[in-house]
């Protein structure tokens, strides 16, 4: 699955692809077999709409700067029904800079936040690419651990901090640059383009699906291009080809009907936060293999060519810890620090509550506690099946006299990408034109639940593109996005159109 089989097919009337391999990849060649390494000198040389298009995005850059920072002022975060107005404001903002890139827009209301949509048909005959993106947030919480506040967007050593940065405002914003830029330029794109950008991908919301259901013929496209995800390493551009798919639900336990003096009660009746504890601590092993019975039942292993793959990917430890800002790995035995964070299912717990947290001592026997869990899932494990494990393991280890209730959430299985199609092919192209080295093809261990409804409803593939670094501090305070990351994921971008454009569907 992963990066297999992944020799570039070639297409007729269509420049020579293969060659030499690395990182599992192929180096893009000329027609001598000497790879291009000098892609946007060459560029210049080949083709002058293009470097008409690239020079225009160099003298733009500090406009297109000042716009991410007013579409980052905007605090629209999903999930507080607080920011309400806010996502209209967001959404109305996005529809604003549609109409500015030269596309016809318009907003779709749905039962929770508002879907943007726009396009620009140039001629059916062409390929028309839907390019998705979410201009909704994550929480910003824990505020004070931001440098500066996540609303008011700030450069600092090189990097735009603001929640929103990278996830996903700043890499969607690249495509909205890059095609005002060929509209400016070139008076049309080379392609036809529909661009979905919606307002509740980080709430997993249901809202989107029903559009797509509803809304066929509208979004009607070749194939969907999603920049939501990350370069592989600094400076070595990803197309990510496979994401982990995933289950969210709660519990929550009540044990007696009001907090009890833990003097004149404890031993005598179960502590909901002790029997919480509890639980949860049984989910993952010493190992770090999942405890949940039958909950690696449908989980395909890395095959050998994957396996190694995997090992020529540049993967440096002491890099990682320091990302992640850890003493040491921990993960399941018998995998590595990559595999296990994008090819292994996962349990953890996001969250826990209950009992009291203020200063200082309380006794008490709480009455409440509450958990938030997430499964991330690999394929071809099914979202129901693990929920119904997950409920029934923790079912069976709650203690009498305390009440258990399971509440389900969002869910999307795994997703891995055919690497050999043409249109992957393009994408390598434009991404080694702007990056000046090839991208590799790597699986990751979010998830965006989008791809699989593209597949499953409009039945496009998805082109994942991701400009920014998984460094970046998604959902995290202080996150940002390196400005020359911003910049050349908008050049990608453009590049992006003329490469597709080439592709026969
Ligand atoms: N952009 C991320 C997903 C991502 C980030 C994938 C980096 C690969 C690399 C997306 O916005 C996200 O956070 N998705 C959620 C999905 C969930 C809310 C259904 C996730 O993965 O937690
Ligand atoms: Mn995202
Ligand atoms: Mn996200």
């Amino acid at each position: 699955m992963l990066l297999q089989d992944q020799v570039a097919r070639p297409v007729p009337g269509r420049e020579p692809v293969p060659l030499c391999w690395e990182f599992g990849c192929s180096i893009l060649s000329d027609d001598k077999g000497m790879p291009i390494w000098g892609q946007i000198g060459l560029l210049r040389r080949k083709n002058k709409t293009m470097q008409n298009i690239l020079d225009h995005l160099k003298s733009q850059q500090e406009t297109a700067l000042s716009e991410l920072c007013d579409f980052l002022r905007i605090p629209s975060i999903s999930a507080d029904s607080k920011y309400v107005p806010d996502m209209q404001r967001c959404a109305d903002w996005v529809m604003a800079s549609m109409k500015d890139a030269g596309l016809t827009a318009k907003i779709f209301p749905t039962k929770g936040h508002p879907i943007v949509y726009g396009e620009r048909i140039r001629d059916p005959k062409l390929p028309t690419v839907l390019v998705y993106g979410h201009y909704d947030v994550q929480p910003p919480d824990p505020l004070d651990l931001w440098t500066t506040p996540p609303f008011e967007p700030q450069v600092r050593d090189g990097k735009l901090f603001a929640r929103g940065a990278t996830d996903d405002k700043g890499q969607l914003f690249t495509h909205l640059k890059s095609i005002a830029a060929w509209v400016k330029l070139n008076g049309e794109l080379p392609v036809n383009v529909k661009v979905l950008i919606e307002g509740e991908e980080e709430v997993g919301g249901a809202n989107l699906d029903h559009f797509l259901e509803t809304q066929g013929e509208l979004l009607k496209a070749d194939v969907a291009v999603v920049s939501d995800t990350s370069q592989y390493g600094d400076g070595i551009p990803a197309i990510t080809c496979g994401l982990r798919g995933i289950v969210a639900a709660e519990v929550r336990l009540k044990g007696p009907s009001k907090d009890l003096h833990s003097g004149i009660y404890g031993g005598s009746i179960a502590n909901p936060v002790n029997a919480l504890a509890k639980m949860c601590g049984k989910l993952v092993g010493d190992d770090g293999r999942v405890q949940i019975p039958g909950f690696y039942d449908d989980v395909v292993e890395l095959t050998p060519l994957e396996l190694e793959q995997y090992a020529a990917l540049p993967f440096e430890e002491s890099h990682f810890l320091k990302e992640v800002g850890s003493s040491a790995t921990f993960g399941e035995t018998g995998y590595t620090t990559l595999q296990r964070r994008t090819a292994r299912p996962t349990c953890d717990i996001n969250g826990i509550a209950g009992g009291y947290q203020g200063e200082g001592p309380k006794t008490i026997i709480p009455s409440r506690a509450t958990a938030k869990i997430t499964c991330r899932l690999v394929p071809t494990m099914k979202p129901a099946k693990v929920l119904d494990a997950l409920e029934a393991f923790l079912k069976s280890n709650c203690p009498p006299g305390i009440e258990f209730e399971f509440k389900r959430s969002h869910g999307c299985e795994a997703f891995v990408f055919d690497p050999t199609s043409d249109w992957l092919t393009a994408a390598r192209k434009a991404v080694e034109t702007a990056f000046g080295q090839p991208p590799v093809l790597v699986r990751e261990g979010g998830s965006i639940p989008v791809v699989l409804s593209f597949k499953q409803i409009l039945g496009i593939d998805t082109l994942l593109l991701g400009w920014g670094r998984n460094s970046d501090n998604l959902h995290s305070p202080d996150e940002h996005i390196h400005v020359q990351d911003f910049h050349r994921g908008t050049r990608a971008s453009a590049c992006l159109w003329a490469e597709l454009a080439k592709v026969q569907s």
